[in-house]
């Protein structure tokens, strides 16, 4: 797929079928993830794969927004995990440049994935609820958490509005 394709067709997907995903596409996408980005180029990421039911679980049901089913439904998750020592005061930027490539990369594949949110600043104990069940050490930081899978094409998706982006270009001054 085109590069331009790729980020304009790319869309979040919550509805997977069974079928497993290769351990080679995963490191695949990990891949496309270590070509984030990343301040001062500090590379600050690490990736804690989930297929275990029991964890999914947890992780679907930790939420505040409610039962993050995706997370239970899909083969995998990919949880985005930073270095905090790594990367002082740029940590959620890293985290996040890391998350796109990986939903970039994984549409590009042909499989479905979805942000779910690890870390919030006005909600640190999701954070602090995903190491404990990732048993994570204390510098390294939850950021995203990617349902990964083979999009269930029954998914109904609701049709996206863009922004004009007319009315959000200013040249030179706003
Ligand atoms: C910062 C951020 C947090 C998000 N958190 C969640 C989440 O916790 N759960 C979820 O299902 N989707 C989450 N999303 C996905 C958005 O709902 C989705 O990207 C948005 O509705 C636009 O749809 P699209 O991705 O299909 O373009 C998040 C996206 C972003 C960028």
């Amino acid at each position: 797929m085109e590069t331009i394709d790729c980020i304009k067709t790319r869309r979040s997907r919550r509805l997977f079928t069974d079928k497993e995903v290769p351990d080679e596409i995963i490191t695949t996408l990990i891949d496309c993830a270590v070509n984030a980005p990343s301040s001062i180029d500090c590379q600050p990421w690490h990736f804690v794969i989930v297929k275990n039911r029991e964890s999914k679980l947890k992780l679907a049901r930790l939420k505040e927004e409610g039962n993050q089913q995706h997370i239970l439904t899909a083969p995998i998750s990919i949880v985005v995990c930073v270095d905090i020592n790594k990367s002082p005061g740029r940590w959620i930027e890293d985290g996040v440049t890391a998350t796109e490539n990986i939903l970039l990369g994984a549409h590009d594949i042909g499989l479905g994935a979805v942000y779910v949110t690890g870390f919030k600043s006005s909600k640190p104990e999701v954070a602090e609820d995903i190491r404990s069940i990732l048993n994570l050490p204390e510098n390294i930081m939850p950021i995203t958490i990617l349902p990964i899978g083979y999009p269930d094409d029954s998914e109904k998706l609701e049709k996206k509005e863009l922004i004009d982006v007319n009315n959000i270009i200013h040249h030179e001054k706003w």
